[in-house]
Formats: C-alpha cells, sequence, structure tokens
C-alpha cells in the first residue's frame, strides 16, 4: 500500500505564521494497526471533515476540551478552519476510511490580542483514536509548527482529573502546576527557546 502523504492527500499549498510552509509538519504517521495517518496543516476546505470532526465527538471528550458542555456553533467551526496565518496556527490528522478522508485529531494554538510570541494551545482527538498515541505525534508536530513560527512559549490549561492531557503534556516537556486560578485545573506551560 502507498503509504506517502501524496497518497492519502495530493499536497496544497498553505503557509503558517512568518511564511513557515505547511510542508514542515505535514508527514503520515502509521499507528500500531498498520492505518495511514496524514498531519498536515488545517486548510480553508477542511470546514466540512472538521465539522463532522467536531460532531462526533462524544461529550465526554467534548467536555474535556471546551471544559463546557456546550456544542461548537457553525461560526466557530469555521472560524477554526479559516485561521489567521499570522497569529494562530493548527494541525490536523486525517485517515481514509472507506475511501472517503476523515478528520481524527486537531491541535491549535492561537495568540492572544497584544501578544505575539506566546500563544495557547488546545488538542483533541476522536474517541476511537485515544489512547494510541496520536495525540503525542500530534502535539509534537505543533509544537515544530509553533517553534518554526518563531514563537517563544506554548500555554494551556486542562482539567486536574484529565489524566491523558497531563500526562501526553509533561511527555512533552510542559511544565505542568497548579492553576492559581482554580483547584480543578492544572496549568502547562512549554518554552520554545531550545532547538529540538
Ligand atoms: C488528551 C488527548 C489529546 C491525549 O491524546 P491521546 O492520543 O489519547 O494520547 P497518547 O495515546 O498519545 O498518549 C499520551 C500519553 O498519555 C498517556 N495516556 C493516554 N491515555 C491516558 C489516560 N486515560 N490516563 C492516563 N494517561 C494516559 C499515554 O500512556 C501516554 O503516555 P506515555 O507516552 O508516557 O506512555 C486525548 O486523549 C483527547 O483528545 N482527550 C479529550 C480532549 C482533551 O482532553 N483535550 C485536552 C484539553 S487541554
Amino acid at each position: 500500500m502507498d503509504t506517502t502523504a501524496s497518497a492519502l492527500e495530493p499536497y496544497a499549498t498553505c503557509r503558517t505564521i512568518s511564511n513557515v510552509p505547511a510542508e514542515a509538519v505535514r508527514h503520515v504517521w502509521e499507528a500500531k494497526d498498520g492505518t495511514s495517518v496524514l498531519l498536515r496543516a488545517i486548510k480553508p476546505d477542511d470546514f466540512e471533515i472538521e465539522r463532522d470532526f467536531v460532531n462526533g465527538l462524544s461529550r465526554s471528550t467534548g467536555y474535556k476540551r471546551l471544559m463546557s458542555g456546550r456544542r461548537p456553533t457553525f461560526d466557530e467551526m469555521h472560524r477554526w478552519t479559516h485561521i489567521d496565518p499570522q497569529r494562530e496556527g493548527a494541525v490536523i490528522t486525517v485517515v481514509l476510511i472507506d475511501g472517503r478522508k476523515r478528520q481524527v485529531g486537531v491541535a491549535r494554538y492561537a495568540m492572544e490580542p497584544g501578544k505575539h510570541d506566546v500563544a495557547e494551545c488546545a488538542i483533541v482527538i476522536s474517541d476511537a483514536w485515544q489512547g494510541r498515541g496520536l495525540g503525542s505525534q500530534l502535539l509534537s508536530s505543533l509544537i515544530k509548527l509553533a517553534r518554526q513560527s518563531g514563537l517563544k512559549r506554548l500555554y494551556g490549561t486542562t482539567l486536574a482529573e484529565n489524566g491523558a492531557m497531563v500526562r501526553l503534556a509533561q511527555r512533552l516537556g510542559f511544565r505542568v502546576s497548579y492553576d492559581p486560578h482554580s483547584t480543578f485545573l492544572w496549568a502547562l506551560s512549554l518554552e520554545l527557546t531550545s532547538q529540538e
């Protein structure tokens, strides 16, 4: 089977902040069961697969991601696929199921207004793909993109009970500490000044 990135999906040019080519993070990862997973920067025409992905998440997974039981709106999902490459980065994971392209994860960062070299990040993997090593691959790709785009720090927040996210963050070098504003959240922070 051809497991190259171009076999899973033809390449389309897309640029991120500082004109870093999306190619920098585009690669295929092979899961333990042999499934080829394409990791690449998000594009505006990913709206439909992003919408299906988000709508397919369980309530528990959606809650851990948004820390709320609400369902994302059309406008939010539109914005998540039409990112501002000067201030945001997003890497998605795509698999072929019955010849149809499906999104099974996304990791993203976004700078807050007024900040230019630090960004908040978040990640979510579809329920069926959790615990299979994909989160590690995806967050590593986002870190690479952030580093190559000139960011100095990524930070985030997770529920203290979210063992998978805490473990994943620790594994990739994030400092994990109590969030001073909340007893049920952990603060995550990764300095990007050192080279990989
Ligand atoms: C958190 C999340 C992104 C992790 O991705 P994943 O693909 O499931 O994680 P991986 O399989 O790559 O595992 C990463 C590490 O976490 C550990 N892990 C996985 N599931 C775990 C669990 N339920 N409890 C504790 N540790 C767990 C793995 O053993 C691995 O550690 P190791 O490398 O030391 O063995 C994913 O589970 C998810 O999308 N959860 C719901 C949404 C969410 O919580 N988002 C984060 C909001 S900030």
